[in-house]
């Protein structure tokens, strides 16, 4: 094991204590590993407002940012003027038993009382939003057309009289049919409630001319003051005005990477290694003989899933990731980003000797083990930040596999299913299975393909009576606020 780290204290290089056969560790490594803050997002006050026809992917790049910037661990809430509208008009209808009509005529500029109805529930989204963003949040994502200049002044006015918070316009346009008419097909199959008493195809008739009535008054931002980011067919071309600051540029980044073309993320461990067997965490083994046969099968596997489609397989720079993809017949990367969390001094001992070495440790770590940094290694929270680069690259690609370890595809589980922290670490990602995700609008898609190779179980569950984690795979669209009663 080839293994070494600098001593933080000792200002030393030299190997992990197991590996150099110390029967115990240097005094400066001895103790409780540190719990790692979460970074300071306090100054980052953002009010990102999406401008756009309806069917243009708004709902879809805020689904996106909230996913990527919560992953990052900042405070995002969508704020969607649709789900507010909806939500009132099914109380309205549940204590007076008055229906509102939504059809495409309450869309309509020439409808007064609707308009005012309408910039009346931008504005109480925007209130509830600032709101939100004075108790703590970092970006509020306005979820609306905002496709006037009158409206977005209003908006903007209305930001400006807030001290530190800053608005964003982020304008989604689409000229892409067939995008277009997916979108449509969509909204009108999903269970909006606007649709509720109609058939599909009156619904498609209502939905289209709504767009219609929007298209007559919209008016693409031009606006010199503002600060805006325009993005078009999702990321294809991307127009950014006035845009200042890290935050600001990483969303802005993110966006330049996005795209729509259908494809798939496959997620695999390493076959089986011979530390696997060993109980122990961490080091640089080779394959177990059972890893080798997954090894030898998981070509086939792969090919029965993708068929003659192309495919670019990552791994890490350790050898079981490499050793497991050798019989892939496409192109390869190595990570060094994708290496498994770095165990510190830990790295190479079994659980038990690391609860009779680190006691202290071991209990820090079961009661939060996203923020426990192993002395001399790292958190899962350091391992989220060091992965964002493959996160981005993620987007940026299409048909990809990546054959990691099991703190790593945890993270990228987390992301691609918008899972909370505390439960990342314990999600389940067995060996010998292929995880499976496909993009959709509003989540992914996921299958698992297990082969019937035996391999120890790894997992080690949340301790005590806590809560196991649920993890709850939708791809749902949510036409109603639940944060409204
Ligand atoms: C809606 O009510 O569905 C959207 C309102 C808007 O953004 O114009």
């Amino acid at each position: 094991m080839l293994k070494q780290f600098d001593e933080v204290h000792g200002g030393l290089t030299r190997k992990s204590s197991r590996e150099s056969g110390l029967a115990t560790p240097p005094r400066s490594v001895v103790g409780i590993g540190g719990k790692v803050a979460k970074p300071d997002y306090s100054e980052a006050k953002i009010v990102l407002a999406m401008v756009g026809l309806p069917a243009r992917g708004k709902s879809y790049l805020s689904n996106k940012l909230m996913r990527y910037l919560k992953w990052l661990e900042y405070e995002v809430k969508v704020f969607n003027v649709g789900q507010l509208r909806r939500t009132r008009a099914k109380a309205k209808r549940e204590q007076s038993g008055v229906q509102e009509n939504h059809s495409a005529e309450y869309f309509s500029h020439d409808n007064k009382e609707a308009n005012q109805l309408r910039d009346k529930l931008a504005e109480d989204c925007l209130e509830m939003l600032i709101q939100w963003l004075k108790e703590g949040g970092n970006v509020g994502i306005h979820d609306a057309t905002n496709s006037t200049k009158e409206r977005r002044a209003m908006i903007s006015n209305r930001v400006a009289r807030e001290k530190g918070i800053v608005v964003i316009f982020l304008e989604s346009l689409c000229d892409d049919p067939a995008v277009i008419a997916a979108n449509v097909a969509l909204k009108v199959s999903s269970g909006d409630p606007d649709y509720m008493n109609m058939s599909r195809e009156e619904a498609e008739r209502d939905f289209l001319e709504r767009i219609r009535k929007y298209e007559k008054i919209y008016e693409t931002i031009t606006e010199p003051n503002l600060t805006y980011m325009k993005v078009m067919n999702v990321g294809s071309q991307v127009t950014l005005c006035n845009i200042h600051g890290y935050l600001q540029s990483r969303i802005a980044f993110y966006l330049m990477n996005l795209h729509v073309k259908p494809r798939s993320i496959f997620f695999s461990r390493h076959g089986e290694s011979v530390y696997n067997v060993e109980g122990k965490i961490g080091g640089d083994a080779h394959l177990s003989p059972r890893g080798q046969t997954y090894a030898k099968a998981l070509p086939q596997l792969i090919h029965d899933n993708i068929g003659d489609a192309n495919l670019t397989v990552w791994t890490s720079t350790l050898q079981r990731t490499i050793e497991t993809a050798q019989n892939l017949p496409f192109t390869k990367l190595t990570w060094k980003a994708l290496d498994e969390l770095d165990a510190g001094v830990c790295d190479g001992m079994t659980y038990e000797e690391i609860e009779a070495a680190y006691p202290e440790d071991f209990a820090n770590r079961d009661e939060d083990k996203f923020n426990y940094r192993y002395r001399g290694g790292e958190s899962y929270r350091d391992v989220v930040v060091r992965l964002e680069p493959i996160i981005m690259e993620l987007e940026r690609q299409e048909n990809i596999l990546i054959i990691g370890h099991q703190a790593i595809l945890r993270c990228l589980y987390a992301y691609f299913h918008n899972l909370p922290q505390d439960d990342l670490p314990y999600i389940k990602i067995p060996l010998h299975t292929v995880i499976k995700l496909t993009p959709k609008a509003y989540g992914c898609d996921e299958e698992r393909y297990t082969l019937p190779i035996a391999a120890v179980d790894t997992h080690r569950p949340k301790p005590k009576a806590a809560k196991q984690p649920d993890v709850v795979v939708s791809t749902a669209r949510q036409y109603l606020d639940p944060t409204i009663a």
